[in-house]
């Protein structure tokens, strides 16, 4: 892979650092339940493997596959599962956990669908956010970092399939 092109903008350190804080802060802010980490595919498998740890106490793992609507239903903003929850959640205590927050369209439809479902609770959280292109209003919960109007690649976001395994997150210039 060319490496060159990658410019570093947030290094490991920094960034497990910051999930250790999250993880800190989720515990404080949902207490001594067990939560139920919803992880987005595929972009969000590094940072829910970290996050997970950060959290500690009782953590149940699940995965939810999405289609990404950049093919085409961007103005629908609706979502394909390609691959469902394994276990029902209602009445459980759930963590929606994305890699990152652009237009917001994936997270507020996620967010209605998984509410229908009747959790305890509902909360959501992202490593990234790049608010500038946002095109509808949603409120996370917890957030890493906001980042600037850049392509980013790494820990676990990727170019074509590629980059997703750097530790760390990296400014792609075409
Ligand atoms: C990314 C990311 C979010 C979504 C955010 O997924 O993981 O799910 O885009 O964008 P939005 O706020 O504009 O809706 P992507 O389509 O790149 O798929 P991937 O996670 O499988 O790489």
């Amino acid at each position: 892979m060319v490496r060159n092109k990658l410019d570093v903008l947030i290094p490991e350190d920094r960034i497990q650092a910051r999930v250790r804080e999250l993880g800190a802060e989720i515990r404080a802010t949902l207490g001594d339940v067990p939560i139920t980490c919803i992880c987005v595919l595929k972009g969000s498998f590094i940072f829910m493997a970290d996050l997970v740890r950060a959290i500690g106490g009782d953590v149940r793992c699940e995965f939810l596959g999405v289609s990404s609507y950049h093919g085409g239903t961007k103005s629908t903003g609706v979502v394909r599962i390609t691959q469902d929850l394994r276990s029902p959640i209602e009445g459980r205590h759930c963590l929606v956990v994305e890699d990152i927050i652009d237009t917001g369209l994936t997270l507020h439809y996620l967010y209605r669908m998984l509410q229908m479902r009747s959790p305890a609770t509902l909360h959501t959280c992202t490593l990234l956010d790049k608010p500038v292109h946002r095109e509808v209003e949603f409120k996370c919960d917890f957030v890493g970092f906001q980042i600037p109007d850049e392509f980013v690649v790494g820990y676990g976001l990727d170019l074509g399939e590629y980059y997703r395994n750097l530790p760390y997150i990296a400014v792609y210039h075409p």
